[in-house]
């Protein structure tokens, strides 16, 4: 059985999870149970990221240990990906046994290679960001990054030698054209990598300093920088160290799914790590888009618009808000998150289209059928929409191999739209009054082939929506519900 292993980032666990960090889950989720459904066996791996400098200050203020307070906030990941239905097969969190010991495994070939080396630094650096900055403006000595003042440090440390492969990097990226997708994404890191000399990466903090990490093998004196450290886990959970014979049917990754601030980590640290390591590189590196509120901005804590994904799924139900955050915007762009979006998708393409589709053939297979499904005679009874059906399940592989969730769906749309209209058009109340059976009974039996094929299709999106309409919709009988999605009148939130 072919394998197929995908990844989310590590989350901090500074903050509770928002609708950013259910975004990419429910993203990977989709693709994970996609690939399953064709056979694969999958390994869909997520996980916290738990050192550093942030951990370790939001545990002090709220006077816990950083492995306490790392623990409250996994709980709460944890609870979220059980209630939204990601369906991961592993866990991984940074202070692990399993983890800790790759990290150090790590360190301790590319010291020994001589790709790290230890040197003084003396320069500005971020602490929120945990980020050295060189060409830094000495009169305002603010973080490019973030805005917020920089301090002038100076301290032994240890760095990884980046620059000795940047030449690598760029032929790597020249002969593989898909290494990052979108397109758009790919062309950032390319120019990047093509237009900046890399410098050597500070891989290590005093002690000192910053103590919440793990211990490089090389100094007892130093921690493991928090991105070097979380970045292994893609390895650390596949047995690098301990499970040979599983990393080496996992190892490499298919696809490493990040959003796209996280991009340079992913498209030039990690790489060269693995290059460094004499691994193979993961296949694809996917970036996302970021959820916008608002007018357009950004979630901070500091702004108080920090949209939970709890409240969500409790106003607009699970599906819904699955279905509104893979539909509403392309993969990979930018999106504006609100209410009022969620229930203009939900009225229109939940309701309207699907829910009504369902509803209207459950009310006639009762009302001319009693409730059983008519048997057709002519099985090249409308062959437009036969061909949709049979066609459907390859025009979606073509987008799910590109994580076009959106078209997906939509594609999907396609279907129920035809079928509505074909409802519309043919007026089964006229076939029924008409006595017309036989065409009565191909169009009601077309009808539900349609449906049942539409719940397959989406169960990747929205399992739990697939489940009740073919609780609905048994082998030759169906059991007429309470509507899947009843319109939400926008006047009365
Ligand atoms: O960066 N819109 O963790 P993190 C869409 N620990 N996605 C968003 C988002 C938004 N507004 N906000 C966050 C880290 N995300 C590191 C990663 S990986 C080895 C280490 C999602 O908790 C998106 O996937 O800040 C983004 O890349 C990730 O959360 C950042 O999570």
């Amino acid at each position: 059985m072919a394998k197929f292993y995908l990844t989310t980032p590590l989350y901090y666990v500074n903050a509770p999870p928002h609708i950013g960090h259910s975004y990419t889950n429910i993203a990977a989720d989709s693709l994970a149970r996609y690939k399953r459904a064709k056979g694969f066996e999958v390994l869909f791996l997520t996980g916290t990221d738990e050192h550093g400098q942030k951990v370790e200050r939001s545990a002090a203020d709220s006077g816990l240990t950083p492995l306490e307070f790392a623990d409250n906030t996994v709980g709460k990941f944890r609870e979220l990906w059980e209630r939204i239905d990601v369906s991961y097969d592993d866990f991984i969190r940074t202070t692990e046994l399993r983890h800790i010991n790759t990290v150090q495994k790590v360190l301790d070939i590319l010291y020994k290679k001589g790709d790290i080396y230890q040197a003084k630094y003396e320069g500005w650096y971020c602490t929120p960001c945990e980020t050295f900055w060189t060409d830094v403006d000495e009169y305002e000595a603010l973080c490019p990054d973030c805005r917020r003042a920089l301090e002038k440090i100076s301290e032994t440390n240890f760095f990884f030698k980046l620059s000795k492969y940047q030449d690598w990097l760029i032929g790597y990226f020249k002969a593989n054209p898909d290494f990052v997708l979108p397109h758009f994404r790919y062309n950032e890191a390319f120019s990047f990598i093509t237009q900046n000399k890399l410098q050597d990466l500070c891989i290590s903090r005093p002690k000192s300093r910053l103590s919440w990490g793990i211990e490089t093998p090389f100094s007892k004196d130093h921690i493991t920088y928090v991105w070097f450290d979380a970045l292994v886990n893609y390895i650390s959970a596949v047995g690098f160290t301990g499970d040979k014979a599983k990393f080496s049917k996992f190892w490499p990754a298919d696809i490493h799914f990040i959003g796209k601030d996280i991009l340079r980590q992913h498209a030039v640290y990690w790489p060269i790590m693995l290059k460094a390591l004499d691994i193979d590189l993961p296949r694809s590196i996917v970036a996302h888009g970021w959820w916008l509120v608002g007018e357009g901005e950004k979630m901070s804590k500091s702004l108080g618009n920090i949209v939970d994904p709890n409240e969500m799924v409790n106003e607009f139900g699970l599906d819904a808000y699955r279905y509104f955050l893979l539909r509403d915007v392309p993969f990979g762009l930018d999106g504006n998150f609100s209410r009022d979006l969620i229930i203009k998708r939900y009225n229109s393409d939940l309701a309207n289209d699907l829910g009504n589709l369902i509803y209207r053939t459950l009310t006639m297979v009762e009302k001319y059928y009693s409730g059983k499904i008519p048997v057709s005679l002519n099985l090249e009874f409308n062959s437009v929409i036969r061909n949709k059906i049979r066609g459907l399940s390859g025009a979606l592989d073509k987008f799910m191999d590109k994580c076009q969730f959106s078209s997906a769906l939509e594609e999907i749309w396609g279907l129920i739209n035809m079928a509505n209209k074909h409802v519309e058009e043919t007026k089964p109340w006229n076939l029924s009054k008409e006595n017309k059976k036989e065409e009565l009974a191909d169009f009601i039996a077309l009808l539900v082939e349609v449906i049942k094929k539409v719940s397959a299709e989406i169960s990747y999106f929205m399992p739990r929506a697939s489940a009740k309409i073919n609780e609905q919709f048994l082998e030759d009988k169906v059991i007429k519900g309470k509507p899947l999605f009843p319109r939400i009148d926008k006047t009365k939130i």
